[in-house]
Protein backbone atom coordinates (compact mmCIF):
# COMPACT_ATOMS: atom_id res chain seq x y z
CA UNK A 1 0.00 0.00 0.00
CA UNK A 2 0.93 3.45 -0.73
CA UNK A 3 1.12 6.59 1.15
CA UNK A 4 -2.32 8.27 1.66
CA UNK A 5 -2.71 11.16 -1.09
CA UNK A 6 -5.44 14.07 -0.01
CA UNK A 7 -8.14 13.92 -2.23
CA UNK A 8 -11.37 16.85 -2.04
CA UNK A 9 -14.72 16.25 -3.29
CA UNK A 10 -16.60 19.59 -2.94
CA UNK A 11 -20.63 19.87 -2.60
CA UNK A 12 -19.97 16.51 -0.57
CA UNK A 13 -23.55 16.83 1.39
CA UNK A 14 -25.07 16.78 -2.68
CA UNK A 15 -26.17 14.23 -4.76
CA UNK A 16 -23.57 13.24 -7.03
CA UNK A 17 -21.31 13.48 -4.19
CA UNK A 18 -23.44 10.94 -2.13
CA UNK A 19 -22.69 7.77 -5.15
CA UNK A 20 -19.11 10.06 -6.33
CA UNK A 21 -17.35 9.63 -2.72
CA UNK A 22 -18.46 5.67 -2.51
CA UNK A 23 -16.37 5.41 -5.82
CA UNK A 24 -13.55 7.31 -4.82
CA UNK A 25 -13.24 5.83 -1.30
CA UNK A 26 -13.51 2.12 -2.49
CA UNK A 27 -10.82 2.24 -4.73
CA UNK A 28 -12.71 2.94 -8.82
CA UNK A 29 -10.60 5.99 -9.02
CA UNK A 30 -7.04 5.72 -7.97
CA UNK A 31 -6.82 2.14 -7.47
CA UNK A 32 -7.02 -0.32 -5.17
CA UNK A 33 -3.90 0.43 -3.67
CA UNK A 34 -3.95 3.82 -2.86
CA UNK A 35 -4.72 4.63 0.33
CA UNK A 36 -6.83 7.82 1.07
CA UNK A 37 -7.45 10.95 3.15
CA UNK A 38 -11.08 12.30 1.68
CA UNK A 39 -11.84 16.21 2.58
CA UNK A 40 -15.35 17.13 1.89
CA UNK A 41 -16.58 20.50 1.60
CA UNK A 42 -19.50 22.17 1.55
CA UNK A 43 -21.53 25.40 3.13
CA UNK A 44 -22.35 26.23 6.87
CA UNK A 45 -26.50 25.33 6.45
CA UNK A 46 -24.89 21.53 4.95
CA UNK A 47 -22.50 20.84 7.95
CA UNK A 48 -25.46 18.76 10.04
CA UNK A 49 -25.94 17.20 6.79
CA UNK A 50 -22.27 16.13 5.72
CA UNK A 51 -21.83 14.77 9.28
CA UNK A 52 -24.22 12.08 8.47
CA UNK A 53 -22.08 11.46 5.32
CA UNK A 54 -19.07 11.17 7.44
CA UNK A 55 -20.55 8.23 9.21
CA UNK A 56 -22.02 6.26 6.12
CA UNK A 57 -18.58 6.65 5.33
CA UNK A 58 -17.15 5.41 8.44
CA UNK A 59 -19.88 2.70 8.18
CA UNK A 60 -18.96 1.19 5.04
CA UNK A 61 -15.61 -0.43 6.45
CA UNK A 62 -13.69 0.49 3.71
CA UNK A 63 -10.08 -0.89 3.66
CA UNK A 64 -8.45 2.58 1.80
CA UNK A 65 -10.00 5.03 3.48
CA UNK A 66 -7.82 6.26 6.03
CA UNK A 67 -9.43 9.33 6.98
CA UNK A 68 -12.23 11.86 6.24
CA UNK A 69 -12.16 15.25 7.28
CA UNK A 70 -15.48 17.33 6.80
CA UNK A 71 -15.35 20.96 6.74
CA UNK A 72 -17.10 24.36 5.99
CA UNK A 73 -13.62 26.07 5.75
CA UNK A 74 -11.90 26.03 1.78
CA UNK A 75 -8.16 26.35 3.71
CA UNK A 76 -8.93 22.80 5.63
CA UNK A 77 -10.37 21.37 2.21
CA UNK A 78 -8.00 22.26 -0.64
CA UNK A 79 -4.64 22.19 1.93
CA UNK A 80 -2.10 19.70 0.49
CA UNK A 81 -4.61 17.99 -2.29
CA UNK A 82 -3.51 15.73 -4.84
CA UNK A 83 -7.02 15.60 -6.57
CA UNK A 84 -10.39 17.80 -6.25
CA UNK A 85 -13.49 16.91 -7.50
CA UNK A 86 -15.42 20.42 -7.94
CA UNK A 87 -18.65 19.43 -7.67
CA UNK A 88 -20.46 22.00 -5.71
CA UNK A 89 -22.43 24.70 -7.22
CA UNK A 90 -26.36 25.16 -7.67
CA UNK A 91 -27.98 22.47 -10.05
CA UNK A 92 -30.45 24.09 -12.81
CA UNK A 93 -34.49 23.12 -12.75
CA UNK A 94 -36.27 22.18 -15.38
CA UNK A 95 -36.50 25.02 -18.49
CA UNK A 96 -33.20 26.49 -17.21
CA UNK A 97 -29.84 26.20 -19.78
CA UNK A 98 -26.88 25.58 -18.06
CA UNK A 99 -25.56 28.87 -18.50
CA UNK A 100 -28.39 30.47 -16.89
CA UNK A 101 -26.65 29.25 -13.94
CA UNK A 102 -23.64 31.04 -14.71
CA UNK A 103 -23.67 34.30 -12.38
CA UNK A 104 -24.55 32.68 -9.37
CA UNK A 105 -22.24 30.13 -9.48
CA UNK A 106 -19.11 31.41 -11.01
CA UNK A 107 -17.86 33.18 -7.83
CA UNK A 108 -17.50 30.00 -6.29
CA UNK A 109 -15.32 28.75 -8.64
CA UNK A 110 -12.76 32.21 -8.46
CA UNK A 111 -12.70 31.12 -4.49
CA UNK A 112 -12.02 27.80 -5.48
CA UNK A 113 -9.68 29.02 -7.46
CA UNK A 114 -7.81 31.51 -4.87
CA UNK A 115 -7.85 28.43 -2.23
CA UNK A 116 -6.63 26.24 -4.48
CA UNK A 117 -3.90 28.60 -5.50
CA UNK A 118 -3.18 29.02 -1.90
CA UNK A 119 -3.16 25.44 -0.47
CA UNK A 120 -3.63 23.09 -3.24
CA UNK A 121 -0.25 20.79 -3.91
CA UNK A 122 0.98 22.55 -7.26
CA UNK A 123 0.37 19.25 -9.33
CA UNK A 124 -3.47 19.06 -8.07
CA UNK A 125 -5.75 17.57 -10.90
CA UNK A 126 -8.74 19.71 -10.47
CA UNK A 127 -12.42 18.17 -12.45
CA UNK A 128 -14.99 20.57 -12.11
CA UNK A 129 -18.39 19.16 -12.51
CA UNK A 130 -20.35 22.09 -11.59
CA UNK A 131 -22.49 24.14 -14.50
CA UNK A 132 -21.69 25.38 -16.57
CA UNK A 133 -18.74 23.49 -16.27
CA UNK A 134 -16.67 24.65 -19.04
CA UNK A 135 -16.27 28.27 -17.89
CA UNK A 136 -16.31 27.81 -13.92
CA UNK A 137 -13.06 25.38 -14.79
CA UNK A 138 -11.70 28.55 -16.69
CA UNK A 139 -12.32 30.82 -14.38
CA UNK A 140 -11.16 28.38 -11.45
CA UNK A 141 -7.56 28.50 -13.62
CA UNK A 142 -7.53 31.77 -13.64
CA UNK A 143 -7.48 32.38 -10.46
CA UNK A 144 -5.00 29.51 -9.49
CA UNK A 145 -1.82 31.36 -11.72
CA UNK A 146 0.54 29.48 -9.83
CA UNK A 147 -0.90 25.97 -10.97
CA UNK A 148 -0.26 24.98 -14.54
CA UNK A 149 -3.43 25.59 -16.79
CA UNK A 150 -3.09 21.73 -17.94
CA UNK A 151 -4.64 21.00 -14.40
CA UNK A 152 -7.57 22.10 -15.33
CA UNK A 153 -10.44 20.39 -16.38
CA UNK A 154 -14.55 20.23 -16.88
CA UNK A 155 -16.43 17.31 -17.30
CA UNK A 156 -17.91 16.40 -20.52
CA UNK A 157 -17.10 12.55 -19.57
CA UNK A 158 -20.90 12.07 -18.93
CA UNK A 159 -21.57 13.22 -22.21
CA UNK A 160 -19.38 10.61 -23.82
CA UNK A 161 -20.62 7.93 -21.82
CA UNK A 162 -24.21 8.98 -22.56
CA UNK A 163 -23.33 8.57 -26.51
CA UNK A 164 -21.52 5.45 -26.49
CA UNK A 165 -24.04 3.98 -24.40
CA UNK A 166 -26.73 5.28 -27.37
CA UNK A 167 -24.45 3.94 -29.81
CA UNK A 168 -24.19 0.54 -28.60
CA UNK A 169 -28.03 -0.36 -28.60
CA UNK A 170 -28.05 1.40 -31.96
CA UNK A 171 -25.51 -1.27 -33.12
CA UNK A 172 -26.27 -4.27 -30.77
CA UNK A 173 -23.15 -4.67 -28.77
CA UNK A 174 -21.82 -4.25 -25.39
CA UNK A 175 -20.72 -0.78 -24.47
CA UNK A 176 -17.19 -1.75 -24.35
CA UNK A 177 -17.23 -1.93 -27.96
CA UNK A 178 -17.60 1.04 -28.64
CA UNK A 179 -14.84 3.89 -29.12
CA UNK A 180 -14.02 7.00 -29.65
CA UNK A 181 -16.88 8.74 -29.96
CA UNK A 182 -16.33 12.66 -29.22
CA UNK A 183 -17.39 15.12 -27.20
CA UNK A 184 -16.52 18.30 -29.06
CA UNK A 185 -17.13 22.26 -27.40
CA UNK A 186 -19.24 23.29 -24.02
CA UNK A 187 -21.29 20.72 -21.83
CA UNK A 188 -24.34 22.77 -23.05
CA UNK A 189 -26.82 22.03 -25.53
CA UNK A 190 -24.25 23.21 -28.33
CA UNK A 191 -21.68 20.66 -27.63
CA UNK A 192 -21.06 18.58 -30.60
CA UNK A 193 -21.37 14.76 -30.08
CA UNK A 194 -19.38 13.09 -32.84
CA UNK A 195 -19.37 9.49 -34.08
CA UNK A 196 -17.55 10.08 -36.82
CA UNK A 197 -14.16 8.66 -35.91
CA UNK A 198 -15.75 5.97 -33.62
CA UNK A 199 -16.34 2.70 -34.04
CA UNK A 200 -17.82 -0.46 -33.07
CA UNK A 201 -16.94 -4.24 -32.73
CA UNK A 202 -19.27 -6.13 -34.63
CA UNK A 203 -18.81 -9.70 -34.26
CA UNK A 204 -14.80 -9.95 -34.59
CA UNK A 205 -14.71 -6.70 -36.80
CA UNK A 206 -13.87 -3.75 -35.43
CA UNK A 207 -16.23 -1.24 -38.55
CA UNK A 208 -16.75 2.89 -38.08
CA UNK A 209 -19.54 3.58 -36.69
CA UNK A 210 -21.07 5.63 -39.76
CA UNK A 211 -20.62 2.15 -41.74
CA UNK A 212 -22.58 0.19 -39.46
CA UNK A 213 -25.16 2.74 -39.15
CA UNK A 214 -25.45 3.63 -42.34
CA UNK A 215 -27.61 6.46 -42.01
CA UNK A 216 -25.79 10.18 -42.07
CA UNK A 217 -28.79 12.01 -41.22
CA UNK A 218 -29.73 10.38 -38.11
CA UNK A 219 -25.69 10.63 -36.70
CA UNK A 220 -25.77 14.17 -37.76
CA UNK A 221 -29.51 15.18 -36.28
CA UNK A 222 -31.36 13.01 -33.73
CA UNK A 223 -28.29 11.57 -32.04
CA UNK A 224 -26.42 14.80 -32.24
CA UNK A 225 -30.01 16.51 -30.45
CA UNK A 226 -30.59 13.29 -28.26
CA UNK A 227 -27.29 13.69 -26.79
CA UNK A 228 -27.53 17.57 -26.73
CA UNK A 229 -30.45 17.45 -24.49
CA UNK A 230 -29.88 14.37 -22.46
CA UNK A 231 -29.31 16.45 -19.35
CA UNK A 232 -32.65 18.07 -19.73
CA UNK A 233 -34.55 14.79 -20.32
CA UNK A 234 -33.16 13.41 -16.94
CA UNK A 235 -34.13 16.22 -15.60
CA UNK A 236 -37.84 16.64 -16.79
CA UNK A 237 -37.96 13.01 -15.66
CA UNK A 238 -36.62 12.44 -12.05
CA UNK A 239 -37.05 16.62 -11.37
CA UNK A 240 -33.57 16.59 -10.41
CA UNK A 241 -30.19 16.46 -12.10
CA UNK A 242 -28.31 13.23 -13.30
CA UNK A 243 -26.31 12.24 -10.42
CA UNK A 244 -25.28 8.78 -10.58
CA UNK A 245 -24.36 9.01 -13.70
CA UNK A 246 -22.22 11.77 -13.34
CA UNK A 247 -20.48 11.11 -10.55
CA UNK A 248 -19.34 7.67 -12.75
CA UNK A 249 -18.23 9.79 -15.50
CA UNK A 250 -16.63 11.54 -12.76
CA UNK A 251 -14.72 9.28 -11.52
CA UNK A 252 -14.26 7.40 -15.31
CA UNK A 253 -12.59 11.05 -15.98
CA UNK A 254 -10.39 11.00 -12.94
CA UNK A 255 -9.80 7.33 -13.49
CA UNK A 256 -8.16 8.28 -17.09
CA UNK A 257 -6.15 11.08 -15.98
CA UNK A 258 -4.11 9.53 -13.12
CA UNK A 259 -3.78 6.29 -14.70
CA UNK A 260 -3.87 7.03 -18.53
CA UNK A 261 -5.79 6.02 -21.67
CA UNK A 262 -5.13 2.49 -23.83
CA UNK A 263 -3.24 2.87 -26.83
CA UNK A 264 -5.82 3.55 -29.70
CA UNK A 265 -8.33 5.04 -27.37
CA UNK A 266 -9.30 8.58 -26.65
CA UNK A 267 -11.36 9.98 -24.22
CA UNK A 268 -12.89 13.71 -24.13
CA UNK A 269 -12.28 16.50 -21.30
CA UNK A 270 -12.62 20.00 -21.81
CA UNK A 271 -9.74 21.40 -21.52
CA UNK A 272 -7.70 25.07 -22.09
CA UNK A 273 -7.53 25.31 -25.67
CA UNK A 274 -4.58 26.01 -27.56
CA UNK A 275 -5.60 26.84 -30.90
CA UNK A 276 -6.28 23.18 -31.76
CA UNK A 277 -8.43 22.57 -34.94
CA UNK A 278 -9.27 26.49 -35.19
CA UNK A 279 -11.24 26.60 -31.57
CA UNK A 280 -10.09 29.91 -30.58
CA UNK A 281 -7.33 29.89 -27.86
CA UNK A 282 -8.31 30.26 -23.67
CA UNK A 283 -11.56 28.87 -23.56
CA UNK A 284 -11.60 25.60 -21.75
CA UNK A 285 -13.53 23.70 -24.66
CA UNK A 286 -13.94 19.95 -25.00
CA UNK A 287 -11.15 18.10 -27.10
CA UNK A 288 -10.20 13.78 -27.72
CA UNK A 289 -7.36 13.76 -25.56
CA UNK A 290 -4.83 10.74 -24.83
CA UNK A 291 -3.60 10.68 -21.71
CA UNK A 292 0.23 9.38 -20.25
CA UNK A 293 2.22 10.11 -17.26
CA UNK A 294 -0.66 12.28 -15.92
CA UNK A 295 -0.45 14.42 -18.62
CA UNK A 296 -3.06 14.72 -21.92
CA UNK A 297 -2.19 15.44 -24.86
CA UNK A 298 -5.24 16.97 -28.02
CA UNK A 299 -5.65 13.95 -30.27
CA UNK A 300 -4.19 15.83 -33.44
CA UNK A 301 -4.87 14.93 -37.10
CA UNK A 302 -8.26 13.90 -37.60
CA UNK A 303 -10.48 14.76 -40.43
CA UNK A 304 -12.93 17.53 -39.23
CA UNK A 305 -15.42 17.96 -42.14
CA UNK A 306 -17.30 21.28 -42.97
CA UNK A 307 -20.72 20.24 -41.17
CA UNK A 308 -18.41 19.25 -37.85
CA UNK A 309 -16.22 22.87 -38.71
CA UNK A 310 -19.30 24.69 -38.52
CA UNK A 311 -20.69 22.82 -34.94
CA UNK A 312 -17.60 23.86 -33.39
CA UNK A 313 -17.89 27.27 -34.26
CA UNK A 314 -21.88 27.28 -32.99
CA UNK A 315 -20.20 25.98 -29.13
CA UNK A 316 -17.05 28.50 -29.18
CA UNK A 317 -19.16 31.23 -29.53
CA UNK A 318 -21.16 30.38 -26.94
CA UNK A 319 -18.12 30.11 -24.60
CA UNK A 320 -16.52 33.12 -25.38
CA UNK A 321 -19.58 34.59 -24.87
CA UNK A 322 -19.78 32.74 -21.61
CA UNK A 323 -16.02 33.53 -20.48
CA UNK A 324 -17.09 37.25 -21.26
CA UNK A 325 -19.83 37.25 -18.87
CA UNK A 326 -17.83 35.01 -16.62
CA UNK A 327 -14.72 37.75 -15.84
CA UNK A 328 -17.84 40.45 -15.61
CA UNK A 329 -19.36 38.78 -12.85
CA UNK A 330 -16.34 38.15 -11.46
CA UNK A 331 -14.85 41.42 -11.55
CA UNK A 332 -17.67 43.06 -9.64
CA UNK A 333 -16.97 40.38 -6.90
P1 LIG B 1 -26.85 19.29 -5.17
O1 LIG B 1 -27.64 20.55 -5.02
O2 LIG B 1 -27.45 18.00 -4.79
O3 LIG B 1 -25.48 19.42 -4.37
C1 LIG B 1 -24.68 20.54 -4.49
C2 LIG B 1 -23.97 20.71 -3.17
O4 LIG B 1 -23.02 21.76 -3.34
C3 LIG B 1 -24.91 21.12 -2.02
O5 LIG B 1 -24.70 20.29 -0.91
C4 LIG B 1 -24.50 22.56 -1.73
O6 LIG B 1 -24.66 22.93 -0.37
C5 LIG B 1 -23.02 22.50 -2.12
N1 LIG B 1 -22.39 23.80 -2.34
C6 LIG B 1 -22.94 24.94 -2.80
N2 LIG B 1 -22.05 25.94 -2.78
C7 LIG B 1 -20.90 25.41 -2.32
C8 LIG B 1 -19.62 25.95 -2.06
N3 LIG B 1 -19.33 27.24 -2.28
N4 LIG B 1 -18.67 25.12 -1.58
C9 LIG B 1 -18.93 23.83 -1.33
N5 LIG B 1 -20.14 23.26 -1.53
C10 LIG B 1 -21.11 24.05 -2.02
O7 LIG B 1 -26.36 19.27 -6.70
P2 LIG B 1 -25.75 18.05 -7.53
O8 LIG B 1 -26.86 17.31 -8.18
O9 LIG B 1 -24.75 17.32 -6.72
O10 LIG B 1 -25.02 18.86 -8.71
C11 LIG B 1 -23.90 19.65 -8.45
C12 LIG B 1 -23.48 20.43 -9.71
O11 LIG B 1 -23.05 19.52 -10.71
C13 LIG B 1 -24.60 21.26 -10.34
O12 LIG B 1 -24.07 22.51 -10.76
C14 LIG B 1 -25.00 20.42 -11.54
O13 LIG B 1 -25.60 21.21 -12.55
C15 LIG B 1 -23.66 19.89 -11.96
N6 LIG B 1 -23.64 18.72 -12.85
C16 LIG B 1 -22.71 18.67 -13.83
C17 LIG B 1 -22.62 17.58 -14.68
C18 LIG B 1 -21.61 17.52 -15.79
O14 LIG B 1 -21.71 16.60 -16.62
N7 LIG B 1 -20.64 18.39 -15.89
C19 LIG B 1 -23.50 16.51 -14.49
C20 LIG B 1 -24.45 16.57 -13.49
C21 LIG B 1 -24.51 17.69 -12.67
C1 LIG C 1 -26.26 16.75 -17.04
O1 LIG C 1 -25.76 16.80 -18.16
O2 LIG C 1 -27.02 15.83 -16.69
C2 LIG C 1 -25.91 17.80 -16.00
O3 LIG C 1 -25.11 18.81 -16.56
C3 LIG C 1 -27.09 18.36 -15.31
C4 LIG C 1 -27.88 19.25 -16.22
O4 LIG C 1 -28.13 20.41 -15.86
O5 LIG C 1 -28.27 18.80 -17.29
Amino acid sequence: MSEPIRVVVTGAAGQIAYSLLYMIAKGDVFGADQTLILHLLDIVPMAGVLEGVVMELADCALPLLRQVVPTTDPAVAFKDVSAAFLVGAMPRKEGMERKDLLASNVTIFKAQGEALDKYAKKDVKVLVVGNPANTNALVCSHYAPSIPRENFTAMTRLDQNRARAHIAVKVNVPVDDVKNVIIWGNHSATQFPDAKHATAKIGLVEKSVYDAINNQSYLEEDFVSIIQKRGAAVIAARKMSSAMSAAKAASDHMKDWWNGTSPGNFVSMAVVSDGSYGVPKDIVFSFPVEIKNKEWTIVQGLDVDEFARSKLEVTSQELLEEKEEAMAVCSQD
